[in-house]
């Protein structure tokens, strides 16, 4: 869908990506509508996605100011567009320049969080199978960062979608006492022979026992994804797929300003939510919609 610049309605735009620059396009999207804005927009500096030199791509500023700058207006825009009790998770990697590192995930972190965005979260995404690299002066990276920002205090956040395998009491424990009380609430010394002790309260029996497994914690250990037909990194699926289950609830909107091959929309399909892309180069919108077609909603 090529960007007619007037206001759209939000039945234009469902299910669809927008071909064009995602600050001016944001400029015209209802207000109110997208729960949840799960994103990857180009690193700073790091390659170019269009063949044309464009002013408007994300990435090819002259300098981290301009790059936070950029990324500050555009989130300004899609403030307005979320929902008030929204979310929005921003995937960054770093830049070396001269020999050192930019800080450019906390810069741009920091810059949101003056523009008056809730900070709720730093994730670290783990890379089991990272590139090697060569460097033998410092460790080699395998994670990028991920910041869950909320519009409000407020927010929607489905904690038990994305709940992960206990650690501390497993079926398979020996540690004394603790596989008994795996998923049953009314079975913790609560009120057995350890009433009356405070060391298990809810929150601990939550975090050990809860029967859909612990609260998700901040570091995410998630293969990179393969997708041959994009010349670029690409989300893994399990990476949406966390953010948009926390995120979102069924028939939900789910935003991405920087859509690329379409991992958000494929996971938001898959999951009955809807999405809305907005793609700056036609070939990577084209992809996206392909794939798209081709993606069948879970029976969920
Ligand atoms: C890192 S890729 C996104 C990859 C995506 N998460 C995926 O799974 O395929 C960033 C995308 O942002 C697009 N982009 C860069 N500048 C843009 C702009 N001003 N407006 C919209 N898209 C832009 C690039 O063309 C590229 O497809």
């Amino acid at each position: 869908m090529t960007f007619q610049p007037s206001k759209v309605y939000v039945q234009d735009v469902l299910d669809k990506v927008i071909v064009g620059d995602s600050w001016t396009i944001a400029k015209t999207l209802p207000d109110d509508f997208v729960q949840c804005v799960v994103t990857s927009p180009p690193y700073f500096g790091h390659r170019e996605y269009s063949t044309k030199s464009s002013e408007e791509e994300f990435g090819r500023e002259n300098s981290p100011l301009t790059y936070v700058e950029k990324l500050v207006g555009l989130f300004e825009e899609l403030k307005r567009v979320l929902k008030v009790d929204g979310t929005v998770w921003l995937n960054l990697g770093d830049t070396y320049r001269d020999g050192q590192l930019l800080g450019i995930p906390w810069r741009v972190a920091l810059a949101l969080q003056d523009s008056g965005w809730l900070l709720r979260s730093e994730i670290i995404w783990h890379k089991p199978n990272a590139m090697p690299s060569s460097v033998k002066n410092r460790p080699t990276i395998d994670h990028e960062t991920i910041f869950l920002f909320a519009k409000s205090a407020n927010y929607y956040y489905d904690a038990d979608a994305i709940r992960e395998p206990h650690v501390t009491f497993t079926e398979d424990s020996k540690m004394k006492g603790g596989r008994n009380h795996l998923g049953k609430r009314d079975g913790t010394p609560e009120k057995g022979k350890n009433q009356g002790n405070s060391n298990l309260h809810n929150g601990r029996w939550d975090q050990a026992f809860h029967p859909l497994g612990r609260n998700k914690r901040t570091v995410w250990s998630i293969p990179l994804g393969k997708f041959r037909e994009a010349h670029f990194a690409v989300f893994p699926p399990q990476l949406a797929e966390t953010c948009i289950l926390a995120g979102t609830g069924k028939r939900d909107v789910v935003l991405d300003p920087f859509m690329g091959s379409g991992t958000t929309a494929i996971i938001a399909r898959e999951w009955g939510r809807y999405f809305v892309g907005l793609e700056l180069v036609p070939e990577y919108a084209e992809m996206t919609m392909k794939r798209v077609s081709e993606t069948q909603p879970r029976l969920i």
